[in-house]
């Protein structure tokens, strides 16, 4: 519609589209520079369906967790622009490390972009989500004794998490893997004090939003049925990435 109503007739009239464009151009290029950068943060699009993670979280959780709520956060980093010049400069990952220096609602809403980001990725439908790779698998016999006592400790620090906030398996620049829990939107790549930092490998949101519809107050029940979408596949990747010390 849009190309039928303005750009066929300015094609089909050369001697106005010229000028137009130059004035368009010359425009942009005298106010382009002083302009906040809107679009710096985006939101990325689900890697599935919203239904494909049923029946462990369903799609109304799915489509509002990711349209509303991710996209609140990208909506609001991106107004926190043209008070925080600084951080058009920045991508998504850099911003996590250099955090301290941006007001809370940076904070709050950089580490909402990063932590959902990253959520989406490490989650696959039931049954497509690959296994741990031996590395993986070797490195948390060696700091955890076995998978299943990486789950548990993982499970507690996630049902232990009072209010809201994430439970994470992070590797830590000494090469070790632990689990971790931020509170809000923080994560384990801010520099902040009071934060375990390290890379983070796989990272649950226990905030109500993500789980309340289907499972209400019974978070517990909800970490159980996460392990079964765990995108191991991605995870695994991520350890192999996560070699670069912080
Ligand atoms: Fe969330």
């Amino acid at each position: 519609m849009l190309f039928r109503l303005l750009v066929r007739p300015l094609l089909a009239r050369p001697l106005l589209a010229r000028p137009l464009l130059a004035g368009l151009t010359a425009l942009w290029l005298l106010l382009g520079p002083a302009l906040p950068a809107w679009a710096e943060f985006s939101l990325p699009p689900l890697p599935y369906a919203a239904t494909a993670l049923e029946p462990a979280i369903d799609a109304t959780t799915m489509t509002i967790h990711h349209d509303r709520h991710h996209g609140a956060y990208v909506a609001n980093l991106n107004g926190q622009i043209a008070a925080n010049p600084a951080l058009a400069d920045l991508s998504l990952d850099a911003l996590q490390g250099k955090i301290s220096a941006f007001p809370l609602a940076v904070r709050n809403n950089g580490g909402g972009h990063w932590n959902h980001s990253q959520f989406w990725a490490v989650l696959a439908p039931e049954g497509q989500g690959g296994t741990p790779s031996s590395e993986l698998l070797a490195a948390i016999n060696k700091n955890f004794g076995s998978l299943e006592a990486m789950q548990s400790q993982f499970n507690q620090a996630a049902a232990a998490r009072f209010g809201s906030g994430w439970a994470w398996l992070i590797r830590k620049a000494d090469g070790s893997l632990a689990i971790t829990s931020t509170a809000n939107q923080d994560n384990p790549l801010m520099d902040l004090p009071g934060i375990e930092r390290g890379v983070p490998l796989l990272g649950l949101d226990v905030w109500e939003h993500a789980y309340y519809l289907k499972y209400q107050n019974r978070r517990p029940d909800y970490i159980k049925a996460w392990w079964s979408l765990v995108n191991w596949n991605e995870v695994n990747g991520r350890l192999a990435n996560a070699a670069v010390p912080l």
